[in-house]
């Protein structure tokens, strides 16, 4: 596995390559890898001829008060785990390069961004669509692959690409959950044995508004009220949000009569927690 650091050594090698004929799969990260981001490079892997990944804690995208400082970095073990599932390249930028003195230059997707995390984290979505714009301008791949933990995140690239016609194809992954169903985050190391024992809440609340569908709930706002208060429950989860929202415009519903993402954000100690699904009512 081959480790670039510098803007100038990237975009050449990917010219070179684009040259050859060769198709570049990407995996976008901010590195402390765990099995969920290791999936997506087994995904891209498959897809294409080099797999390209890059880790960069991107500053932009933290508000203040949030986590860029304590966000978790481990450099060397990343390395050998994207070596071990064929990883090709991994594009490791300075900040200093990727936002250098003078830097004023945003990509801000309007609609998709207003709700959910949009609404708690301001300035997390318009981080997200500029760090992944100039990746894109200097990976210069043909596919990227993207989790759907972070579903907004993914509506907004898928958005944002389209808007501006980048020419990328955007592939979206499953979530991949520990095997007692907390999805996988690199945040979850900031969770002690209690915590990571309530975090587990967030996917069982998901799993009860499925049987609650499946049972013939439609009201948005009954299934809400059930899970909210299973999720709180009586020890320490402090709700961000919970909401039922179409998955493409990601706009609030008040019937579940289709397609629809239930989409939660929870504060279980340290760490502020996501988590997600698609219900899809019986016909
Ligand atoms: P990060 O949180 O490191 O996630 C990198 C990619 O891994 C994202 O596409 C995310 O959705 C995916 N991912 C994380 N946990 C996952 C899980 N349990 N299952 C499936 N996919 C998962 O997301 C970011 O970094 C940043 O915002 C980034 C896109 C790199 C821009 O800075």
């Amino acid at each position: 596995m081959r480790i670039i650091e510098k803007v100038s050594e990237m975009q050449q090698q990917a010219d070179a390559w684009r040259q050859e004929g060769k198709r570049i799969v990407f995996v976008p990260t901010m590195g402390y890898l765990h099995q969920g981001h290791l999936d997506l490079l087994r995904t891209a892997r498959r897809l294409g001829d080099l797999t390209l990944m890059s880790i960069f804690v991107n500053p932009s995208q933290f508000g203040p008060g949030e986590d860029y400082q304590s966000y978790p970095r481990d450099l060397d073990r990343d390395i050998r785990l994207a070596t071990e599932v064929g990883t090709d390249v991994t594009f490791v930028p300075l900040a200093e390069e990727v936002y250098p003195e003078g830097y004023q230059t945003h990509v801000e997707v309007t609609e998709v961004t207003r709700n959910l995390c949009g609404r708690s984290r301001p300035v997390f979505l318009r981080g997200v669509a500029t760090v992944v714009t100039k990746l894109f301008h200097i990976v210069k791949p043909h596919a990227a692959v993207f989790g759907e933990k972070d579903f907004q995140q993914l509506v907004t690239i898928r958005r944002m690409v389209r808007d501006l016609n980048m020419d990328v194809d955007i592939v979206g992954h499953p979530i991949v959950r520990e095997s007692d169903g907390l999805a996988m985050s690199s945040r979850n190391v900031y969770l002690n044995a209690e915590q990571r024992r309530i975090a587990l809440r967030l996917n069982q609340s998901l799993q009860r508004a499925r049987v609650l569908v499946d049972a013939g709930e439609r009201r948005a706002e009954a299934l809400l009220a059930r899970v909210k208060d299973f999720l709180t429950g009586d020890d320490g989860v402090r709700i961000d949000y919970v909401q039922l929202c179409q998955p493409e415009t990601l706009e609030d519903v008040s019937l579940i009569d289709g397609p629809t993402l239930l989409a939660l954000a929870a504060w279980v100690g340290p760490a502020r927690l996501i988590d997600n699904c698609v219900l899809r009512p019986p016909s």
